[in-house]
């Protein structure tokens, strides 16, 4: 299983993965939609991918913590594993090496909303430990962050703005 960055090729397989993950098509969608945004970042798009075949997918795009100023983060979202490929290890693969692709970049801090049981074991805190609000009502403890580098998020509080093009709220 190799872990690399998503090509036009991968395109489809990316929205059936999705869609498989999720039981819907929200997701596939919305990955489509970043992709054609400005907020897109092609090197942070990245595929799990086994004899050839794409099993897992995960997203980090670029947004706002609008505070004082504006803050630039990361958004992770989606994620997504076939279900016949789950608890294998491939979701942790797939955001250890986002976040350090991320970091490698040069960004210091990613944002998600999600799963409560499953983040924190990346390092994910709640956001809210550092005053950062989503623009949308979403349980506490499912809107989460984590500092790329030791204190980035310290004196950012804010409020999390999606940009309108993922069509979110
Ligand atoms: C979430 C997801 C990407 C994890 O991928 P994975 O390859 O199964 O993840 P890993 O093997 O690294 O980790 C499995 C762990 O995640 C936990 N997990 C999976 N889905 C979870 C959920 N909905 N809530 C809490 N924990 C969850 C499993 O219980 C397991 O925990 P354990 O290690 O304590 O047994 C995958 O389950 C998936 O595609 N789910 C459907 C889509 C989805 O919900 N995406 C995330 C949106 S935030």
């Amino acid at each position: 299983m190799i872990i690399r960055k998503e090509t036009k090729e991968d395109y489809k397989s990316i929205y059936e993965v999705n869609k498989k993950a999720f039981n819907q098509n929200d997701e596939s969608e919305l990955i489509q939609r970043i992709r054609t945004s400005k907020y897109f970042i092609a090197e942070l798009s990245l595929v799990a991918e086994e004899n050839g075949k794409i099993i897992g997918h995960i997203l980090f795009s670029k947004i706002k913590i609008i505070g004082e100023k504006e803050y630039e983060s990361l958004s992770l979202a989606p994620m997504s594993v076939l279900p016949k490929f789950q608890k294998q290890g491939i979701g942790e693969k797939l955001v250890k090496k986002g976040l350090k692709k991320a970091k490698n970049l040069g960004f210091d801090s990613v944002i998600v909303i999600g799963h409560k049981d499953y983040y924190p074991r990346f390092g994910f805190e709640k956001a809210s430990k550092w005053n950062i609000k989503c623009s949308f009502e979403v349980p506490d403890d499912a809107f989460m962050a984590f500092e790329l580098k030791v204190g980035a998020l310290e004196n950012k509080s804010g409020t999390v703005q999606f940009p309108k093009e993922f069509g979110i709220k």
